[in-house]
C-alpha cells in the first residue's frame, strides 16, 4: 500500500488549485495530494475524461497520477482533517455589493474555507494561502484559526501566491520564474516554510524558491499583476497615438523592448486585457491604497483599469466609424471569445464588453471560438449587465466553424489571438461576405497586406491603416 510521506489537501478545484496541485502530485510521487471542492459537479468532471479546465498538457499530468497519488473529492472535511499541508485556493472575486463594492475582494469563500479548517482539524496543520488576497489577510486567517487551536493543535500560516498564466499554466508550473513563500520569522514560521519548500524542491531549483515576510509575499502578488497590466495599458495608450499619427505600435514595442531595462514581454497592443485577475487585483490594490489613506497611489493604479476600458471603447468606435457610422442590423463575425488564446476561460474577456457595445447598437453578432463552450457564451452575454435574453436570442448566433460564422457578414472582428486565425483561407471567406468586406484586427495577428490584396478593408489596433 502507498504510505505517503506527506498529505496535501487543496481546497478549491479551479483554474489554480487543479493544475498547481496536479503538478505537485506529478513531481512528488511520495506525496498524496487531494483536491477538494464544494462544487460536486466540478469534482465529477475532474474525475472524468473531460476535465473542467482546458490547459495544454494538463490532461497528460492528471491522467498519469489520478488514482495513484492524486485524488479529487467533495468530502472536504475528511481530507482537511487528514492533511498535513492545506492549500486554500478558493475564488476571491471583486465584491459586488456592500462595503468596498466594485473594488475590494470578496473574502467570504476564503473565510468559510478557513472556518472549515478550524472546525474539523483534529491535528496540527500548515495552512497555505494560495488564493490572491489583500495584504494582511493572513492576519484574519490567523485570528480565526487561533480561536480554535489548543495545546495539541497548532496552525501555521504561509503565503504562497501563484504566478501561473492561463494557457501556459503547466509550463509555468513546471518551470516557474520563482516560487514565493511568505511566513512569520518565528522558529515555527521558518519550520513551516521549510516543509513547503521541501515540496517544491522536488523539481524547482533551490535558488528559485524565495522567501519573504507574510505581508511582502501577499503584496508581491498584487504588485506583480499590477505591473504586468500596467505595461499593457501603457502600450495600449501608445496604440492610440500610433493610430492617430501613422506610427506602428508593433514597431514601437519592438524598438522599446530591445532595451534590456524594458524587455520585450507584455508589450503587445490589444483590444484590452481580460482574465479573472488583472482588473480584480488592481482594484484590490486601489482599495487597499484608499483604505491606507493614499489617494494619489490609488488614482495612479486606477488609471491602468480606466485605460483598459478606454481601449475597448476606442476599438468599438473605430469599427462603427469605419462601417459608415452605423452597425445597426449589420452582421459582425466575432473571431474568439476567450480572454486569450489556449484557454476556454472567458472571465472579463474583452469579447464580452465589445459584444455588449455591438448589441446596444443593434448589430447581429456571429461568434466563433475554438474552445469556449456555447453554454458559457450564453451565460456571459445574458448577464443583465450585458444584454437581455430577448436581445441575445434576436441578435446572437454561435458557430463551430469560422467560415460559417463569417458567411454573409459585413465585418470580421478578431478579438482573441488564436493561432488558427492567422492561417484561415481569407480568400474563401471574402467570397462569402457582404461588400465592402472589413476586417478589424484587435490583436494585430493577420498579415494585413495579404488581406488588402484580397480586397478587404482592414483596420489593425495600433496601426493607422
Ligand atoms: P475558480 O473560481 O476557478 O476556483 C475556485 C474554486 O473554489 C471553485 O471551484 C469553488 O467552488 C471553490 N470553493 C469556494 N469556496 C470553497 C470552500 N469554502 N470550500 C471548498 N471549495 C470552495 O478560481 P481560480 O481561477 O482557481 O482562482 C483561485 C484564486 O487564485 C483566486 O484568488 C485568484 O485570484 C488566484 N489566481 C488565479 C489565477 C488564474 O489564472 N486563474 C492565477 C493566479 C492566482
Ligand atoms: C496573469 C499573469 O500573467 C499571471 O502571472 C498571474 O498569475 C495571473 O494573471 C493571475 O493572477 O491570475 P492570465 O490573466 O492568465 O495571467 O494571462 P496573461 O497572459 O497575463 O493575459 C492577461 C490578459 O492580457 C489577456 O487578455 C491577454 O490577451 C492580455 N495581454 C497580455 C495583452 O493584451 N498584451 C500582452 O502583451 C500580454
Amino acid at each position: 500500500a502507498f504510505s505517503p510521506k506527506l498529505k496535501i489537501c487543496c481546497i478549491g478545484a479551479g483554474y489554480v488549485g487543479g493544475p498547481s496541485c496536479a503538478v505537485i502530485a506529478y513531481k512528488c510521487p511520495d506525496i498524496q495530494v487531494t483536491i477538494v471542492d464544494i462544487n460536486e459537479q466540478r469534482i465529477k468532471e475532474w474525475n472524468s475524461d473531460n476535465l473542467p479546465v482546458y490547459e495544454p498538457g494538463l490532461d497528460e499530468i492528471v491522467f498519469a497520477c489520478r488514482g495513484k497519488n492524486l485524488f479529487f473529492s467533495s468530502d472536504v472535511d475528511f481530507h482537511i482533517n487528514e492533511a498535513d499541508l492545506i492549500f486554500v485556493s478558493v475564488n476571491t472575486p471583486t465584491k459586488k455589493s456592500g462595503l468596498g463594492a466594485g473594488f475590494a475582494s470578496d473574502l467570504a469563500y476564503l473565510e468559510s474555507a478557513t472556518r472549515r479548517i478550524a472546525k474539523v482539524a483534529t491535528s496540527s496543520k500548515i495552512v497555505i494561502e494560495k488564493s490572491t488576497v489583500p495584504c494582511k489577510t493572513a492576519e484574519s486567517m490567523r485570528a480565526i484559526l487561533d480561536a480554535n487551536s489548543n495545546d495539541l493543535i497548532r496552525f501555521d500560516i504561509l503565503s504562497n501566491p501563484e504566478f501561473l498564466a492561463e494557457g501556459t499554466a503547466i509550463n509555468d508550473l513546471l518551470h516557474p520564474d520563482r516560487v514565493l513563500i511568505g511566513s512569520l520569522t518565528t522558529p515555527e514560521g521558518i519550520r513551516a516554510r521549510s516543509v513547503l519548500a521541501s515540496v517544491y524542491e522536488h523539481w524547482v531549483p533551490k535558488e528559485k524558491i524565495i522567501t519573504a515576510n507574510l505581508w511582502s509575499s501577499e503584496l508581491s502578488k498584487l504588485a506583480a499583476n499590477a505591473l504586468l497590466a500596467q505595461r499593457i495599458s501603457s502600450i495600449n495608450s501608445l496604440s492610440a497615438i500610433c493610430e492617430a499619427t501613422g506610427a506602428d505600435v508593433d514597431e514601437v514595442a519592438f524598438a522599446c523592448g530591445l532595451d534590456s531595462r524594458i524587455g520585450p514581454k507584455f508589450l503587445k497592443a490589444s483590444v484590452g486585457f481580460g482574465g479573472s485577475c488583472f482588473q480584480k487585483d488592481i482594484l484590490n490594490l486601489v482599495y487597499l491604497s484608499e483604505s491606507l489613506n493614499l489617494p494619489e497611489v490609488a488614482a495612479y493604479w486606477n488609471q491602468v483599469v480606466i485605460m483598459n476600458e478606454y481601449q475597448k471603447e476606442r476599438f468599438t468606435s473605430r469599427i462603427i466609424k469605419s462601417l459608415f457610422n452605423t452597425i445597426t442590423n449589420k452582421n459582425l463575425a466575432i473571431f474568439g471569445f476567450a480572454f486569450k488564446k489556449n484557454t476556454g476561460d472567458t472571465r472579463e474577456s474583452a469579447a464580452i464588453t465589445l459584444i455588449k457595445y455591438f448589441l446596444r447598437e443593434n448589430a447581429n453578432v456571429r461568434i466563433y471560438d475554438p474552445k469556449v463552450p456555447k453554454e458559457q457564451i450564453v451565460r456571459d452575454l445574458t448577464d443583465p449587465e450585458v444584454a437581455s435574453v430577448e436581445k441575445f436570442n434576436q441578435r446572437v448566433q454561435m458557430f463551430d466553424c469560422p467560415y460559417e460564422a463569417a458567411k454573409g457578414t459585413d465585418a470580421i472582428v478578431i478579438v482573441t489571438e488564436w493561432d488558427e486565425f492567422k492561417v484561415l483561407d481569407y480568400q474563401k471567406i471574402y467570397g462569402e461576405m457582404n461588400k465592402p468586406a472589413f476586417v478589424f484586427d484587435g490583436r494585430s495577428i493577420v498579415d494585413y497586406n495579404v488581406l488588402k490584396k484580397i480586397g478587404f478593408k482592414v483596420s489593425v489596433v495600433g496601426k493607422a491603416i
